[in-house]
């Protein structure tokens, strides 16, 4: 099946943001940023500014005519800091002026006088100071105290993720076009434009109908663009509201780096107790999380982080808590998995430091822990259709695991210098937005008098070919060919109250809420059909290849001509119809709940090649049986795994994002912070379960953006493995990313500096 944007992006010929014409006078605004990680600003000298010819006009706070407030989950987050700064770049005031460039020099020229205060930058120490961005959260089930009594093992340790960096090909961008009566339309590259329109409309006093938020397509957003792309659409818009100029802003790569927030690092603290089986009969885990500055998604990230710190594995007593700490770095946001991989980590560097005493392999343990249908998650909810083992088994007899270790300890006795691992990462991962009230979707669909058809729903296209699947969920109820359906930009005018694309929901909820509204247009059009054919019963009538078919057969009736006798016979052409997914709920004075439509699973192997002399390690293959129920786009979706395996092989091997003690970011560049190239990516091996099905999906389809990205977990244990054959005594610290620099101090046995 041809991709709808394949042949736009070959030909370079793909719209985004920055790409629409905007005319001579266009200004460009960009941010003077705070330059210390914490003080009260004293004083805001923004006078020097204008002596750089080009300057338009400066803002600060005071100029906000609504309120300063661009937070969307709590209200704690000021567009424009005022009497304190939290951390180093965050926006204090606005140059505008008639180029980027100008606008870039002047703001660097903006005078703060700050005094300057201490700054925390870890998670730990700033919970002990008690600088919480809410209180802990805890998920129990069993009795874990009692539990330990009972095993034969008992574990305790720490581990530890880093933070990573969203590297979206397109960098956080937006512009904003005043309109009569102070309305204004604004392009911003964001994945929540209703949360967008909704900041816009509060920080100028306008009523949110003034706003017209667009979104084309984004390049990449992987959560980056979930909360964070609303500070710069804002920034453009108060620009032009005062200004009533067309006004731009777009970062330089450097610049996103450094004003943006990232994936949460976390510590841990964790105990696991398992039976001489290997059963494990207890586990606690309790995490901190480093929020950065300000709440942005923190807590419902640390949420869901609640909810995978049991993984695919059922345990029967499990007490796990979250609390999320305010640091003073930017404010960390949500990335592919949603806290969902920092705590499923946790577990396995449990799991493994368990198999390491029970002198076992971790899968032995993996495998017989996995959870089984019908059993309790220690949320409360029960797993359905439950694919853990069958994903299991799957790759174990496909990928001849057992054999390929058997391979893989028969090199490592072979060769000296090279040494190889493999681990097995399975995964379950919960479908919906964990704050229930976000599960709902609209969608407003045209069929035009010719018979092609427009669909607009709240769904933000990034590179996850979502646009793909609702044009195809369209064009199969109507009986059309896919190039007849045209879905349009996301825009807050025809769609109200949209949630963000996230939570790998796109498809499902806007996909749900598409196909409800082409199924209202189609039955007005049967019952026109049946009335036109004379009467016949309206049951036996469908739409196959642009025909309208009675009992299969195909009528004197096109889908073209049937349209038209639709407007002539002043029938309703167009559908707006709500969605919202059933059945769930979530209890949080007893964290306990339904939050999920159903779970995703799978079962991945990894496995790496070590060079012992020079650290220098090689991703072989990965290896992954996936749970994508009845896949609506296979293409896509092996997309979305390959491209979700990859960042999260990034995030636990190369990605380590790091900051001086000042708070100043020294990752701010490729050569500093490496990602997956073509020439890391390994093969990838993907094997869809066969004949899964999923009743709560789209078409039994499942989601599929997040849940690969937690398959990559793997390399870091395969990696440990690999050490291990060259190394027997050698003890992982569970600090991940385990870059080559850790890997070669690991070999020769000496501390990372900053361990
Ligand atoms: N794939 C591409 N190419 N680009 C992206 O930005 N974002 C990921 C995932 N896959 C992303 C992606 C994230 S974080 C999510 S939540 C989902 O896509 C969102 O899209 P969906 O809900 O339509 O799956
Ligand atoms: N995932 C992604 N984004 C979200 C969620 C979630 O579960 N909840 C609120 N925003
Ligand atoms: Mo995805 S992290 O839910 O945008």
């Amino acid at each position: 099946m041809k991709l709808r944007d394949a042949e736009l992006h070959a030909q370079g010929a793909s719209q985004f943001t920055d790409d629409l014409l905007h005319p001579e006078g266009t200004l460009a605004v960009y941010p003077a940023v705070s330059s210390i990680a914490r003080g009260i600003i004293e004083k805001i000298d923004t006078e020097p500014a204008f002596a750089h010819v080009g300057v338009i006009a400066v803002f600060t706070a005071a100029d906000i005519p609504g309120v300063n407030q661009i937070g969307n989950f709590s209200a704690d987050e000021v567009l424009l800091a005022e009497k304190e700064v939290v951390y180093l770049g965050q926006p204090i005031a606005l140059v505008v002026a008639e180029t980027g460039e100008i606008a870039r020099q002047a703001a660097a020229s903006v005078v703060v006088d700050y005094q300057s205060l201490p700054a925390v930058f870890d998670a730990r120490t700033a919970d002990k100071m008690g600088l919480h961005i809410a209180p802990r959260r805890l998920f129990s089930c069993g009795d874990v105290e009692a539990a330990w009594a009972g095993c034969d093992l008992i574990v305790e340790g720490s581990a530890v993720t880093g933070a990573q960096e969203h590297m979206y090909l397109e960098t956080q961008n937006a512009i904003a076009y005043p309109l009569e009566n102070n309305g204004l339309r604004v392009f911003s590259a964001t994945q929540s434009p209703g949360g967008t329109q909704r900041s816009i409309a509060r920080v100028l006093g306008l009523p949110m109908h003034a706003v017209e938020v667009d979104v084309v397509r984004l390049g990449g957003g992987f959560g980056g663009k979930e909360e964070q792309a609303t500070a710069f659409a804002v920034m453009a818009a108060l620009a032009s509201h005062h200004l009533q100029r067309i006004v731009k802003i777009s970062l330089r790569r450097d610049e996103d780096y450094r004003l943006t927030g990232k994936r949460h690092p976390y510590e841990a603290d964790f105990k696991i107790g398992l039976d001489r089986s290997g059963k494990i009969l207890a586990y606690r885990a309790d995490f901190f999380q480093n929020a950065g500055a300000i709440a942005d998604l923190s807590p419902p990230i640390l949420e869901r982080s609640l909810f995978h710190a049991g993984n695919s594995y059922f345990i029967p007593n499990m007490q796990v808590s979250a609390v999320s700490c305010r640091t003073n770095l930017p404010p960390n946001t949500a990335f592919r998995g949603f806290g969902g991989p920092q705590a499923m980590y946790v577990l396995e560097s449990a799991i493994f430091k368990a198999a390491d005493k029970m002198g076992v392999d971790a899968s032995r343990i993996q495998e017989v822990n996995l959870l089984r249908e019908g059993q309790h998650f220690y949320y409360g909810m029960q797993a359905r259709r439950c694919m853990a083992t069958a994903c299991w088994r799957e790759a174990q007899s496909r990928f001849a695991l057992q054999q390929r270790q058997l391979e893989i300890d028969a090199f490592n006795a072979a060769h000296k210098l090279e040494k190889k691992g493999i681990a097995i990462m399975p995964i379950c991962f919960g479908i919906s937005f964990t704050s229930t009230f976000l599960n709902q979707a609209d969608a407003l669909l045209h069929v035009y008098g010719d018979g092609s058809v427009s669909v607009s729903c709240g769904a933000v296209e990034m590179g996850q070919g979502v646009k793909q699947k609702i044009g195809q969920v369209v064009s199969v109820v109507f009986g059309i060919d896919e190039q007849r359906v045209k879905v349009e930009s996301t825009n807050t005018t025809r769609i109200a109250n949209m949630s963000p694309t996230a939570a790998s929901t796109g498809a499902d909820l806007n996909g749900q809420a598409a196909r409800l509204a082409a199924l209202q247009i189609k039955q007005r059009l049967i019952d026109l059909a049946a009335a036109r054919l004379g009467g016949v019963d309206a049951s036996e009538i469908t739409f196959e290849r642009e025909q309208v078919c009675r009992q299969g057969q195909p009528t004197e009736l096109s889908w073209n001509r049937l349209v038209s006798l639709a407007y002539l016979s002043r029938t309703a052409l167009s559908a707006e119809v709500h969605y919202a997914t059933p059945e769930l709920f979530f209890d949080r004075t007893k964290e306990q709940g339904q939050p999920f439509a159903y779970h995703v699973y799978g079962c991945a192997a990894v496995e790496v090649t070590l060079d012992c002399l020079r650290g220098r390690y090689r991703i072989d293959s990965v290896k992954v049986v996936h749970d994508d129920g009845q896949p609506l786009d296979v293409m896509v979706d092996c997309g979305q795994i390959e491209g979700g395996i990859v960042q999260g092989l990034g995030w636990m091997t190369l990605e380590e994002v790091l900051f001086d003690d000042s708070g100043r970011l020294l990752t701010d560049n490729l050569t500093a912070y490496k990602i997956p190239d073509m020439h890391f990516a390994p093969d990838i091996d993907v094997h869809f379960l066969a004949s899964a099905t999923n009743p709560p999906g789209l078409m039994h389809s499942k989601a599929v953006g997040e849940p690969p990205l937690m398959y990559g977990i793997a390399a870091y244990f395969a990696l440990c493995k690999a050490i291990r054959a060259f190394i027997p005594a050698w003890q992982p610290d569970f600090r991940a990313p385990m870059t080559p620099e850790k890997v070669l101090l690991a070999l020769y046995q000496k501390q990372h500096p900053d361990a």
